[in-house]
């Protein structure tokens, strides 16, 4: 998608088609329908006292021939309540209206913004609304609609010349957004395209194209490095695992912190001995969305080049039941020394990433925030709306929420507490690796965070999020790449 500035007045905008958007009750006198001419608006004035235009939110009216207009037609997006709007919304009203033109075979578009609203935020939100609306997990389809795409997208000025600030935004939007496509398109990968040795492939090429150092570590390292938890889950399958490592450090950049970015990378997940009911197992495909999303963050801040220091580490493998395969009530010796009895083998994220931590510790991470898709129980709690955050360290915790909430993907915070600790103990081992149904997801969390120890840790479970379930009018059903956004302003904030 050709993303650019068209500086020219509205009327006088040439694009295929320009889109507006106006609120709920007044959807022809606010926002930025405010900027047509009066020609137009009267056009929309009737519309809106015929009630065929209301200004819910995504609600997409469109107008062909529009009085006034050099445009060849009109979309006016419902913006839903004016007091709730924000950038976030905006990201989604660019992608509600990039999925409605590209429905109906328009490949050309022009986005209305207000003279005022051309600060960085905004011009960001909207290019990557809709870059991130142009995508569908249709690799496979033989008869992939690929017309179906919008190739040019203007960031209508109604006569502004962007100020540098703007420009560097449509950059940045772009950067980032295309960044969670690639995350998304990791995740949509199936299991046999997707092997701890394939995804380790696609860490590689990444890397390689972006600049960034990358190292890959096999089952003989593995072991050698004592990593008996990874090794553990790993010791079943065929296919042997791998450990990913992609580092970026700018020049300038001082030297702490040193942020660790952990991504739970099991390419799939059949429960091992301990398997998982066939139904909707298929989805455990996306059990390396937390390593997907960090290997996007990783390419988005090659490009974007924050003051920062940054190690990713992705534990990489299947859990798979075999004669081979780690068993409940083994027993297990992690990296850290810790032992850890196996009560479930379907709890094996918190395994990996016990070991993924410990490594990025020694690797001399300062701040850890892992990405795992660790848990059913964050979705019975949250659904699929909100990823759960918790965290040892309130000020970390806090940045990543202000970060969740400027890049516009939900999180909400959930307790770690001294008192879930006893629900995950062993009778003959450090830890118990399951704490059992209720708070199913708090000491999963906890469990991570023992291996974190003293270094400030912040952990999302991204079961619920990493996957949409059905279509919206903003983003098509499958893989989110959430929480690409989220980690990128982190460290883009942390560089300030
Ligand atoms: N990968 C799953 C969690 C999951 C469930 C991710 C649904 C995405 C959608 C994880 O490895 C798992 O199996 N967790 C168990 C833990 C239990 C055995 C303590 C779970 O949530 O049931
Ligand atoms: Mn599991
Ligand atoms: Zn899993």
């Amino acid at each position: 998608m050709n993303i650019e500035f068209q500086t020219q007045l509205l009327a006088e905008v040439t694009a295929n088609v320009l889109v507006v958007y106006g609120f709920e009750g007044s959807p022809a006198s606010a926002g930025t329908v405010e900027l047509l001419p009066t020609e137009t608006r009267q056009l929309l004035a009737e519309l809106e006292a015929s009630r065929e235009l209301t200004g819910k939110a995504y609600e997409c009216t469109l107008i062909h021939r529009p009085a006034g207009l050099a445009a060849q037609k009109l979309l006016v997006v419902g913006g839903g309540k004016k007091e709730k709007f924000g950038s976030a919304q905006l990201r989604r009203l660019a992608g509600a209206g990039v999925r409605y033109l590209r429905a109906r075979g328009v490949h050309e578009l022009a986005w209305t913004f207000e003279g005022s609203k051309l600060y960085q935020e905004g011009v960001q939100a909207v290019v990557e609304g809709a870059i991130v609306a142009d995508y569908d997990a249709d690799r496979y389809r033989t008869e992939r609609d690929e017309e179906r795409r919008i190739d040019r997208f203007w960031l209508a000025t109604n006569g502004t010349l962007p100020s540098a600030a703007a420009r560097a935004a449509l950059e940045h939007g772009r950067v980032i957004a295309e960044a969670q496509n690639f995350a998304r398109d990791l995740v949509n990968e199936p299991s046999n395209r997707m092997t701890p040795l394939l995804f380790s492939r696609q860490a590689e090429e990444m890397a390689a194209r972006h600049g960034l150092e990358c190292q890959v570590l096999g089952p003989q390292e593995i072991q050698e490095m004592k990593m008996g938890a990874f090794w553990g889950v790993a010791q079943g399958s065929e296919e042997p695992p791998r450990l990913i490592v992609v580092r970026y450090a700018h020049p300038e950049a001082p030297a702490a912190p040193v942020v660790g970015l952990i991504g739970k990378g099991i390419t799939f997940d059949t429960g091992g001995i301990s398997i998982k009911p066939s139904e909707n197992m298929h989805e455990m495909k996306t059990d390396m969305a937390g390593g997907a999303a960090v290997l996007g963050v990783m390419r988005a801040i090659a490009r974007l080049q924050p003051r920062v220091r940054v190690v990713a580490v992705i534990p990489a493998t299947e859990n798979m039941p075999s004669g081979k395969a780690y068993k409940p009530g083994d027993v297990l010796t992690s990296m850290s020394g810790k032992t850890i009895e196996v009560l479930n083998t379907d709890a094996e994220g918190r395994l990996v990433l016990a070991d993924a931590l410990t490594y990025a510790k020694q690797l001399g991470c300062t701040v850890l925030i892992d990405a795992a898709t660790l848990t059913g129980a964050i979705t019975i709690a949250l659904g699929n709306i909100s990823t759960g955050v918790f965290g040892s360290d309130q000020d970390w915790v806090n940045r990543v929420l202000a970060s969740a909430a400027a890049a516009g993907e939900k999180m909400w915070q959930m307790p770690v507490d001294e008192d879930y600790r006893d629900l995950y103990k062993s009778s003959i081992a450090d830890l118990g690796n399951t704490g059992g149904r209720y708070g199913g997801a708090i000491t999963g969390a906890m469990f991570v965070g023992e291996f974190a120890g003293d270094t400030p840790w912040v952990h999302l479970d991204i079961a619920g999020t990493r996957w949409s379930n059905d279509e919206k009018p903003y983003l098509a059903k499958g893989p989110t790449g959430v929480p690409v956004r989220t980690l990128v302003h982190v460290l883009m904030s942390l560089a300030n």
